[in-house]
């Protein structure tokens, strides 16, 4: 167990740190969108976290840095006067010295695993915001691209939601069965191709295929098509919020699926594409029965409030350590610069548009 932890920890650290090489110090410290803080500040927030848990009653390494890297310690607006990079990867290697000596098999395994997805977690939010620095329409990758569009049919039954592994974190817990009746479910994510029909059509001037605060939301925006558009058009559309993929799959005559139903198919082994968008979901992040929160309130339980949607899947900045079809992740519906695409499910056959 202890060698497994090591290497899984080091390999996660290696990807961040090829991530950061070469960074210059206005990508370091600019803070590209409201909803997400500079990449130096999850640099060093990163370190922060490991030595919170790992190195609980040890004194502390870089104390001022706390004030910097704490989650609740400045608002995301005030996190763009941050030590040079250098020093923050001093702190990391520090830390992470420091750390590798406690690593014993008597180490709580779940408390390990959870920092080294909060690590991956992080790095993937450092890739949304240097795609919103430096946009770029490729990097999809093309030996994804579906040559037969179509739905599967999932035959009613039950299944078992969610995970009980040392990896599964809080909102994961516990396992449930779950008895489903028979769906249909897109066997690909929908394509840009597909939603350019949606385009085409004058969806975005079209209340009726919006929900009300769909229609709301859109309204006082300025958008016209997908966040990320262009490229290859055979490729997953990506870059749209909740209210999109939802009038969508009301377009097509379909719907979003339920986090069940996708979870489902996916452990079933239907579901092909994953791993280049996160997927909305139509069902709202709220506890599993019998949820505890782990390591801390502010992980999951602080998210269980009507709004937040779950996401399936993983997005091609999604590190594997959180490709499994149980991860549960959660955005705000109007949340759209975040790799998100969909794929739709129905009651019935249906063609793929
Ligand atoms: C699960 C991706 C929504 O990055 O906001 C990182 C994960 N929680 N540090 C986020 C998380 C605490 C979280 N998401
Ligand atoms: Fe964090």
């Amino acid at each position: 167990m202890t060698e497994r932890l090591a290497s899984l920890l080091t390999t996660m650290r290696t990807h961040t740190l090829t991530m950061f090489s070469g960074c210059d110090r206005i990508t370091f410290c600019k803070q590209a969108h409201p909803d997400f803080s500079p990449i130096g500040w999850h640099l060093g927030h990163i370190g922060y976290t490991e030595a919170l848990w790992l190195l609980k009653g040890e004194k502390t390494i870089q104390p001022a840095f706390a004030k910097i890297f704490a989650v609740d310690a400045l608002p995301k607006a005030q996190r763009s006067t941050l030590p040079l990079q250098a020093d923050v990867l001093e702190y990391l290697a520090e830390i992470r010295e420091a750390v590798l000596k406690k690593l014993s098999p008597d180490s709580d395994e779940r408390l390990w695993h959870f920092l080294i997805q909060h690590e991956a977690q992080h790095l993937e939010t450092v890739k949304w915001v240097l795609q919103i620095l430096r946009p770029q329409v490729g990097g999809l990758d093309p030996s994804q691209i579906p040559t037969k569009l179509s739905m599967t049919q999932v035959p009613s039954g039950s299944f078992c939601q969610g995970s009980e592994q040392a990896e599964a974190l809080d909102n994961e817990r516990p396992m449930q069965t779950v008895h489903l009746p028979n769906f249909w479910i897109d066997q690909h994510p929908v394509s840009q191709s597909q939603y350019a029909i949606f385009l085409e059509a004058g969806g975005y001037h079209d209340p009726q295929w919006w929900s009300e605060t769909g229609w709301e939301w859109l309204k006082s925006q300025t958008i016209t098509h997908p966040n990320t558009w262009g490229g290859c058009a055979d490729l997953p559309v990506c870059g749209i919020s909740w209210y999109e993929a939802d009038a969508y799959s009301r377009f097509v005559g379909k719907r979003l699926p339920t986090e069940s139903e996708w979870e489902k198919a996916a452990k079933l082994g239907f579901l092909t594409g994953q791993g280049q968008v996160w997927e909305w979901t139509q069902t709202g992040f709220h506890p599993y029965p019998g949820f505890e929160h782990y390591p801390y309130h502010g992980y999951s339980a602080a998210y269980f409030d009507d709004a937040h949607r779950v996401l399936k899947g993983g997005s091609r900045a999604t590190q594997p350590a959180l490709k499994r079809p149980s991860f549960r992740n959660w955005f705000p519906p109007e949340s759209r610069v975040t790799f998100t695409g969909l794929r739709c499910a129905s009651d019935v056959a249906m063609g793929n548009n």
